[in-house]
């Protein structure tokens, strides 16, 4: 298997050729960005999950450009192997000037790429994005800064016309030059037909196994946010509950001496 010092977007992009598919996590500080680059994770994305598991919003939307940023800027200090993608917030590429300007920002901060939220009505934001230099990922499916249109998460295309959408979506932000498509709550077979159909690994989250890589938000994937898991997390860790005995074990310390 082919593995570079340090990971491109040119990498992840030949990853399907490569027959190579893509582990990929959340990271929105330091020390999760080192631990998570020392056991090989290729592909870091500072994702404006970041509200939900971190913040305390109740979901995407709130995130503004400013929290990203700094969040970025402590990833991109971890200096890792890996690739670090930031997520462009709600309501910062609404336009193509918008979203280069508010893009070079996260790229100013350490950020390799920038991901945003749509298909084939991003496409000039995508084709301005690669005129402007900076690679882009794009995550099509269910668009969680949508969440309020939308009312709550569910599976895309599972009738013809969504199945259709979502298929030019895909072929659509691959012409126009991202590197990777983030596929989520995609239909598994939708999901698998795209990942045959695009030349770019699609990167799936609860859209089955057939996509080129996986991605999970990683506060979920750990145990870390315990009052909510979404059906799309693999939980491999529990550590809410390594938090607790050690707080209390703390506090029972310091209270008898
Ligand atoms: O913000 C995020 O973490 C994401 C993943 C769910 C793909 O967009």
């Amino acid at each position: 298997m082919d593995s570079p010092e340090k990971i491109t977007p040119e990498w992840i992009r030949g990853a399907k050729a490569r027959g190579e598919k893509i582990a990929a996590l959340t990271a929105y500080d330091y020390p999760m960005a080192r631990l998570l680059d020392e056991a090989g994770v290729p592909f870091l994305l500072v994702g404006d999950s970041v509200g939900m598991v971190v913040l305390g919003y109740p979901d995407t939307t709130q995130v503004t450009l400013a929290e990203i940023r700094h969040h970025v800027g402590a990833v991109a200090r971890a200096k890792t192997r890996a690739l670090v993608v930031g997520d462009l917030p709600y309501h910062t590429y609404e336009t193509a000037e918008d979203a280069v300007a508010n893009a070079r920002i996260l790229i100013e901060a350490g950020a390799e790429a920038v991901k945003l939220e749509g298909g084939v009505e991003v496409v000039p934001e995508i084709r301005a994005l690669r005129e402007a230099g900076i690679e882009v990922v794009s995550h099509i499916g269910m668009l969680p800064q949508h969440i309020k249109e939308e009312g709550k998460y569910k599976i895309k295309g599972r009738s013809e016309s969504e199945r259709e959408r979502l298929m030019a979506d895909a072929l659509a932000v691959e012409e126009a030059g991202a590197f990777a498509i983030v596929m989520e709550l995609i239909e598994p077979e939708l999901a698998r037909a795209i990942s045959e159909k695009v030349g770019v690994p699609t990167i799936g989250i609860g859209s089955g196994p057939h996509c080129g890589g996986q991605i999970q938000v990683t506060p979920d994937m750990i145990g870390a946010f315990p009052w909510f898991r979404p059906k799309s997390a693999t939980v491999r860790a529990d550590i809410a509950p390594i938090i607790r005995n050690a707080a209390e074990g703390f506090v029972r310390q310091v209270r008898e001496g």
